[in-house]
């Protein structure tokens, strides 16, 4: 297959940035879109030019660094599916594609298609952890936990901390993404000694990082590659409300 690429390029962050086309040469259809860019990497290389900058790791799915807005969607549109899963065979010979970093404030380019992500590393230092005291392995059986609540807890803790969900929203909200992380731990009974502080500290990091409110536009949940439901967004703000009427002071870490 062939293709046109229309492609972000920005030398460095706060750098001016625009829009550089490129073709896309005898690319095989089951390629992944990563491997495609590889492709016209290679191709760049070979001629003295610099290769386009992205982010990945996994290529499978499960690290959440691959963050390419394509075609003006996060991932590229294919439901439940990450940009390093969406496939070359889902577009149409001789399509052009535009490729852009996520764009939100929280989200600075780094430099093309690389995007600093940090401020959701600072969200889960806030509080997405729980404290425990380690020492032997404890007996499997030791703390039941009802099925309804294990699965939901899965389902939630299935977010790969991607970003999508921001990038797709109009006011940059990072609520998807706090919800499942709150919820995950919220759910358990390891996390519900911290479960106050937790959102409290949560929330207060994810708006000094300059992340949006919610309008419940539903945007985020139709790109997240995990499907994270948005009723983890209602679970997010009934613990937020609770920790608020418990008036709970924030133990931010510093450290
Ligand atoms: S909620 Fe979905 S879109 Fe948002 S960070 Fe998690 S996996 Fe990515
Ligand atoms: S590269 Fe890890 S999820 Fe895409």
């Amino acid at each position: 297959m062939n293709l046109t690429l229309k492609v972000w390029r920005q030398k460095a962050a706060g750098a001016p940035g625009q829009m550089m086309e490129y073709q896309a040469r005898d690319i095989i259809p089951d390629m992944s879109f990563l491997e495609m860019l590889d492709v016209v990497n290679e191709g760049l290389i070979a001629k003295g030019g610099e290769p386009i900058a992205f982010d990945s790791d996994c290529r499978e799915g499960i690290c959440g660094t691959c963050s390419l807005v394509i075609n003006g969607v996060a991932h590229g549109g294919q439901r439940g599916t990450t940009a390093c899963q969406l496939h070359i065979r889902h577009f149409k010979d001789g399509q052009t594609i535009t490729i852009e970093p996520w764009r939100a404030r929280g989200f600075p380019v780094l430099r093309d298609l690389v995007t600093d992500r940090g401020a959701f590393d600072r969200i889960i230092q806030a509080g997405g952890f729980v404290s425990v005291n380690t020492g032997g392995t404890p007996d499997a059986n030791s703390l039941p936990i009802a099925k309804v609540a294990s699965d939901r807890s899965m389902d939630a803790a299935a977010c790969i901390g991607c970003g999508a969900c921001v990038a797709a929203c109009k006011n940059a909200s990072a609520m998807l993404f706090v919800a499942a992380k709150v919820s995950h731990l919220a759910l358990l009974p390891q996390g519900r000694v911290e479960r106050t502080e937790r959102v409290l500290n949560m929330v207060t990091q994810m708006d000094a990082e300059g992340f949006g409110n919610c309008t419940v536009t539903g945007s985020c949940e139709a790109v997240c590659p995990k499907e994270i439901s948005l009723d983890f967004i209602a679970r997010l703000n009934r613990e937020y409300g609770v920790a608020l009427l418990k008036g709970a002071k924030l133990q931010k870490n510093t450290a």
